[in-house]
């Protein structure tokens, strides 16, 4: 049994779609919430800076004496090396095992879409579990940068024509190669998900990698004995890097019934 907080972080908000889902399995965890909204996207930058900032997001959360920390980022969690990770104080893991795992087993074709941030289909991440698991799966990747802003700046309802228009622009090739399962490995686009969905058709399973993270994270606290003993009473405190009323003003799209909590801004370069 352990008391202390779960580390939960993001380069922005994307990861709040995981802290929904870990809050509803876990509903007596605390939760230590770092979003790097001041530096958000990570998506288009380079693996050194991706490296360096995920680096300090860990540092903090470290410092807030976390017993786990989630990257819940498929950007962070295709860059930072396994190495540095396995050297960290307590136990880590991303998004693309769990998602990619889930994938694999939901697909009926052997045809598998992966979308997320131009880092997260540059390093082919995704790609290579799903090879381990499933040696002749079919992958069609497709980097789609411009839902992160969208995202970001609550463009999400559904029907909304600038979405519409980009989900079209980015997925045609998918649906036309004939994927039956769709990997969201960018914990940003679940918010996308009821319009990725329709224009996916209803015959392609889309996979979550902040739910299906969130469910692999509660198995993991589970088997190394983590879990707090508690199965109610669980508190979120969130910490940015930009000005907090942003947060506020989206927190409800991202966290729905879970909204509310305190929410701190930190100076993230000083980590
Ligand atoms: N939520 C991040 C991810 O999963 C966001 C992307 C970004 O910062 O570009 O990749």
């Amino acid at each position: 049994m352990d008391k202390r907080p779960i580390g939960v972080f993001d380069s922005g908000l994307g990861g709040l779609t995981a802290v929904r889902q870990l809050r509803k399995v876990l509903p007596g965890e605390d939760i230590i919430y770092f979003g790097d909204t001041g530096r958000v996207p990570y998506g288009p930058r380079g693996e050194d800076t991706i490296i360096q900032y995920a680096g300090q997001d860990i540092r903090f959360l470290l410092s807030q004496n976390v017993k786990f920390v989630l990257a819940a980022c498929g950007t962070v969690s295709s860059t930072y090396p396994p190495a540095l990770a396995a050297k960290l104080p307590v136990p880590y893991t991303g998004v693309v095992g769990a998602t990619a795992r889930a994938a694999a087993a939901a697909t009926r074709n052997g045809k598998v879409g992966v979308i997320g941030t131009a880092a997260t289909v540059r390093s082919g991440s995704y790609a290579e579990v799903l090879r381990e698991i499933m040696p002749g799966v079919e992958i069609f990747a497709k980097a789609c940068p411009m839902f992160v802003p969208l995202v970001e700046n609550g463009y999400v309802a559904d029907g909304d024509p600038v979405a519409a228009l980009i989900i079209q622009e980015y997925l045609t090739p998918l649906r036309d190669a004939g994927v039956d399962t769709l990997i969201l490995g960018c914990t940003h686009y679940p918010l996308l998900k009821p319009m990725i969905g329709r224009f996916m058709g209803e015959n392609v399973t889309l996979v979550d990698s902040g739910k299906v993270t969130a469910q692999a994270t509660a198995a993991a606290l589970a088997d190394l004995g983590l879990l707090n003993g508690r199965d109610s009473g669980g508190t979120a405190h969130y910490f940015v890097s930009d000005d907090p009323t942003q947060f506020t003003e989206v927190e409800t799209m991202f966290l729905g019934e879970y909204a509310g909590g305190p929410v701190s801004r930190i100076a993230i370069e000083d980590y």
